[in-house]
C-alpha cells in the first residue's frame, strides 16, 4: 500500500506466536504419523536447578509444549545445592537413554556449577538447545546439525514473511553466546553481510541505521531508538525486559520504531513461543538424526532442519 503524503507508515508485525503454531501443526503431525507406523515418539529431558522464576516458566511451556505434540517430558527438577558432579552424572545417564533424543539444561545455572562442563557433557546428537562446542562448530563450517533455538527461530520468521537475507546488510546487537554469535553464523550462511555489535562497539547508532535486517538481543530497555532505524527495516527485538511497573518490554522503542520498520516483531507473543517451536523441532530431528562423518549424510541432515 502507497502511503499518503504526511501519513506514517506502520511496520507490518511479525506474528511469531501464528509462526510457531505452524511449526507445532507440523510436528504434531510427523510425530502421530511416525507413531502409527510404529515409530515410538522422541523423547526430551528438562533439567532445571534451583528456582529462579523466570527459568521456571520458560520450563514449564517447553514441557507442556512437548506433551502436546505427542512427544515424551522427562522431568527433573533438582535443588538449588545440587553439586556440578550429580548434575554430570544425570546429564550422562540421559546420554544413555534410548528413550530420550534430547537434553536441554536450563540456563543459567547456580554460580557453583561451570556451564561450560555441563553443556560439554551433553552427548551432541541430543544437543537439542544447540549450545555443545560441536554443534555451534559445525554451524560455524557450514555443516549445521542442530541449530541454537532462537536464532534459527529468526531466520524461520524471516522465511516466513518472505525475507531473504542474501546481500542484505544484517546488524546484530548484542554478542552472547544463546543468541547474538549463533545468529551471525545463521545469517552468514543466509548471505547476508553480517556485522556484529556489542557494549564496546563506539557509534552504535552508526551500525545500526545502515541495518536492512536488525536484531538486538541485549536486555536493556530502549536501547535502540526508533529514529536510528532504517527506513522499511526488517526488526527482530528478543530482549526481555521488565519495566518499572512489571510490565515485559523489549531493546527497542516499539512506537517509535514500528514507523520506520517494514516489518518488526513485538516484544511479547513473539520470541518465546517460537524458540519452543524450535526446539520441539530440534527434538523430531535430534530423534532421526545420523551424526556420520560420511559427507552425504551430512549434507541430509542439514538439509532435513529445512524441509522438515
Ligand atoms: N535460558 C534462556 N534461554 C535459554 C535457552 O534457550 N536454553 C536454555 N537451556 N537455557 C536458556
Amino acid at each position: 500500500v502507497l502511503p499518503f503524503l504526511g501519513q506514517i507508515m506502520t511496520a507490518n508485525i511479525i506474528d511469531g506466536k501464528k509462526i510457531a503454531q505452524e511449526t507445532i501443526s507440523e510436528i504434531k503431525k510427523s510425530i502421530a504419523k511416525n507413531i502409527n507406523d510404529g515409530i515410538s515418539p522422541p523423547g526430551l529431558a528438562v533439567v532445571i536447578v534451583g528456582d529462579n522464576p523466570a527459568s521456571a516458566i520458560y520450563v514449564r511451556n517447553k514441557r507442556i509444549a512437548c506433551e502436546e505434540v505427542g512427544m515424551k517430558s522427562f522431568n527433573h527438577d533438582l535443588p538449588e545445592d545440587t553439586s556440578e558432579k550429580e548434575l554430570i552424572e544425570l546429564v550422562k545417564s540421559l546420554n544413555n537413554n534410548s528413550e530420550v533424543h534430547g537434553i536441554l539444561v536450563q540456563l543459567p545455572l547456580p554460580d557453583h556449577i561451570s556451564e561450560t562442563k555441563i553443556i560439554e557433557s551433553i552427548d551432541p546428537i541430543k544437543d537439542v538447545d544447540g549450545f555443545h562446542p560441536y554443534t555451534i562448530g559445525r554451524l560455524m563450517q557450514r555443516i549445521p546439525v542442530l541449530r541454537p533455538c532462537t536464532s534459527i527461530g529468526v531466520i524461520t520468521m524471516l522465511d516466513s514473511i518472505g525475507i531473504d537475507p542474501m546481500g542484505k546488510h544484517a546488524v546484530i546487537v548484542g554478542a552472547s553466546n544463546l543468541v547474538g554469535r549463533p545468529l551471525a553464523l545463521e545469517l552468514l550462511l543466509r548471505g547476508a553481510t553480517t556485522t556484529v555489535c556489542h557494549k564496546f562497539t563506539k557509534n552504535l547508532e552508526s551500525f545500526v541505521n545502515q541495518a536492512e535486517i536488525l536484531a538486538v538481543a541485549v536486555g536493556k530497555i530502549g536501547i535502540i531508538p526508533g529514529n536510528w532505524i532504517k527506513k522499511d527495516a526488517v526488526v527482530f527485538d528478543i530482549g526481555i525486559n521488565r519495566d518499572e511497573n512489571g510490565k515485559v518490554t523489549g531493546d527497542v522503542d516499539f512506537k517509535t520504531a514500528k514507523e520506520q520498520a517494514s516489518w518488526i516483531s513485538p516484544v511479547s507473543g513473539g520470541f518465546g513461543p517460537m524458540t519452543v517451536a524450535m526446539l520441539l523441532k530440534n527434538t523430531l530431528i535430534a530423534s532421526s538424526i545420523n551424526m556420520s562423518n560420511n559427507k552425504k549424510e551430512r549434507k541430509i541432515s542439514s538439509d532435513k532442519w529445512i524441509n522438515i
